[in-house]
């Protein structure tokens, strides 16, 4: 087989023609799919609920597949429409208005989309937390956000600081709760009182709908605003690039919490009409070829480290397995590796297309379509509409082969509009008009993009975009910690994995013990994915005269590489 490249199957696609595509497409052929061309009417949730609801052909066509060790439920785009009715009354009723920022920490769950589009309905702002997250991450993005409700769960509450966030006036609880001190709003009853029929609030494209918390390499998290606009570009890459046709079955991998799971987990699929699965617990290789298998699952959105583990289990493990309606596999969130989509061919004699977007670009922006050859290691071509390309640091353009930052012409439709309450930092990511992405890359003489790296301390562990300086801090909060440096190190299955160099306060020796209590600390502190897997206690941790920590030649001494520029290194 050649592996330098994967040609096209046979296939009815819906980019047929990339390159005429992408050199005639315009945004504004798409708006024609939305109702609000007509009525002039905007939201989001109309788009993605609503509207096939109010369709006598997809009414009663399965919206959600809900499937978790203790739940298996299907939704229509009717009853979506009902419950996300209905909480969006509760939210009226609670006070909720237009632009308030309501959070969501809890599992996947039917009521997550329910609390989600009810949220849009009255042109709140979403924000998803991770079920993971632990105190420290959850109250600084409550704390930033100034959100004034959240919808949790009895479970997750202890991890809320409520008493603590002065802006937090309300919290809506999904379950039964024993020994409620305090008053909460309980989901269940509110919802059963509350009237199925709502009228959406209409908001402009330029509304805001959507906040997510990500990590940059210094400071605090910082929330990336998402405007209704974004459908056009969810829509349509949901199109080009997943493939979905009306009868799909589709599943994505991804948790609400991080951006693959709303803009593809939740806004692709429906703003397309199609069944969505959505599936809670945990990951095991035989658990995700049952679902494939039992859900009769057509397009399948993951990421490499899931691929890797599935590949590491062996043909074995998908053997008893009946596969057969899987048409197409796309992959998103760390560099695909050549030896995963070799893999892929066999396991599913099938290509897996991988797709390069971030948080901040709210949609995919450089991708592999069913349409063209892939090479493998590359992450494929441009969107139709999105100019991407690669910069020196003044902003020039740089010939193919040639390796710079990974940028893309502003503006493209999904685009964050903010960094919430940050607009001097929302401005730093922007040169002569090119939105600076921080990871380096070039591209070939055939406009195919190749990743090379991130340009800043940023860590991707099993696809989860992990800030050092968060790490960092967390670890200097343990009695027995002085000073961290924290780097992300390659991993052969999770890409990187988060190591931790630190120095002890003086009275505390170096001990298993010990270092396993400041990773529980972390753990506990801020989530599982945050934690450092390798501790490693230095006399000293180096650091420029200004104080601030040098990674990169803690990365160097690691790998074993030349260090490089140390002047400022302090003495
Ligand atoms: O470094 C790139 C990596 O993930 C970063 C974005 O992370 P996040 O905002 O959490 O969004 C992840 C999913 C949309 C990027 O700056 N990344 C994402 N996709 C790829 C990738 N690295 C290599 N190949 C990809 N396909």
């Amino acid at each position: 087989m050649n592996m330098e490249r994967i040609g096209v199957k046979e296939g009815n696609y819906h980019l047929s023609n990339y390159d005429k595509t992408y050199q005639q497409f315009d945004w504004d052929e798409v708006k024609q799919a939305f109702s609000w061309s007509r009525t002039g009417k905007v939201n989001i949730a109309y788009e993605a609920i609503d509207r096939h609801a109010e369709n006598p052909m997809k009414t009663d066509q399965v919206a959600l597949i809900y499937s978790s060790p203790d739940r298996e439920e299907t939704y229509t785009f009717s009853d979506l429409k009902q419950s996300s009715n209905q909480f969006a009354n509760v939210l009226k009723k609670y006070g909720i208005e237009k632009g308030d920022r309501v959070f969501i920490f809890m599992p996947r769950s039917p009521e997550f989309y329910s609390a989600f589009f009810g949220i849009l309905k009255v042109g709140a702002i979403a924000g998803p937390l991770f079920e993971a997250f632990m105190e420290q991450a959850v109250r600084d993005r409550l704390e930033d956000s100034e959100a004034s409700m959240l919808v949790t769960t009895p479970e997750l509450l202890e991890r809320v600081p409520h008493k603590e966030l002065a802006h937090l006036k309300q919290i809506v609880l999904v379950g039964e709760d024993d020994n409620k001190e305090g008053s909460f709003i309980d989901f269940h009853e509110e919802m059963n009182q509350a009237s199925k029929s709502f009228d959406v609030e209409w908001v402009d494209l330029e509304d805001g709908m959507l906040l997510h918390y990500t990590s940059g390499s210094t400071g605090k998290p910082k929330g990336v605003y998402h405007v209704h606009h974004a459908m056009i570009q969810h829509y349509q890459t949901a199109k080009w690039v997943l493939d979905l046709h009306e009868n799909d079955v589709y599943w994505c991998t991804a948790d609400p919490g991080w951006v693959t799971g709303t803009s593809y987990g939740i806004f692709g699929p429906w703003l397309n009409g199609v069944t969505n699965v959505v599936v809670g617990g945990r990951f095991s290789p035989e658990n995700w070829y049952k679902t494939l298998q039992d859900y009769e699952v057509t397009v399948w959105y993951s990421a490499p480290t899931a691929f890797r583990k599935l590949m590491s289990a062996g043909s074995q493990a998908i053997e008893p397995f009946d596969l057969s309606k899987l048409r197409h596999i796309t992959s998103v969130g760390e560099p695909l590796n050549p030896e995963v989509i070799v893999w892929g061919l066999e396991a599913f004699k099938l290509r897996i297309h991988d797709t390069w977007w971030m948080t901040e670009t709210g949609a995919q922006v450089i991708c592999n379509y069913p349409a063209i050859d892939i090479k493998p290691g590359s992450m494929g071509k441009p969107v139709p509409g999105v100019v991407a390309s690669i910069i020196d640091n003044e902003g020039n353009e740089l010939p193919p082969n040639q390796m710079g930052n990974l940028a893309i012409k502003a503006p493209w439709p999904s685009m964050m509009r903010a960094i919430w309450k940050r607009p001097e930092k929302y401005e730093s990511y922007f040169l002569n008009n090119w939105y600076i992405s921080g990871d380096s890359a070039y591209y070939d003489e055939e406009g195919y993009f190749w990743f090379q790296g991130r340009l800043d301390d940023v860590i991707n562990t099993s696809g989860e975009r992990v800030g050092p300086f968060e790490v960092e801090s967390k670890l200097i909060e343990h009695p027995a910690v002085a000073e961290a440096g924290v780097i992300g190190k390659p991993h052969p299955e999770r890409g990187e994995i988060i190591k931790a160099f630190i120095t002890l306060n003086e009275g505390y020796v170096q001990s298993d013990e010990l270092l396993d209590d400041i990773r529980q600390f972390v753990k506990k502190g801020l989530s599982a994915h945050a934690t450092p897997r390798e501790l490693e206690v230095k006399d000293s941790i180096p650091k420029t005269r200004s104080g601030k920590i040098m990674r990169r030649l803690l990365k160097s001494w690691e790998l074993g590489l030349p260090t490089g520029d140390v002047s400022t290194l302090e003495e």
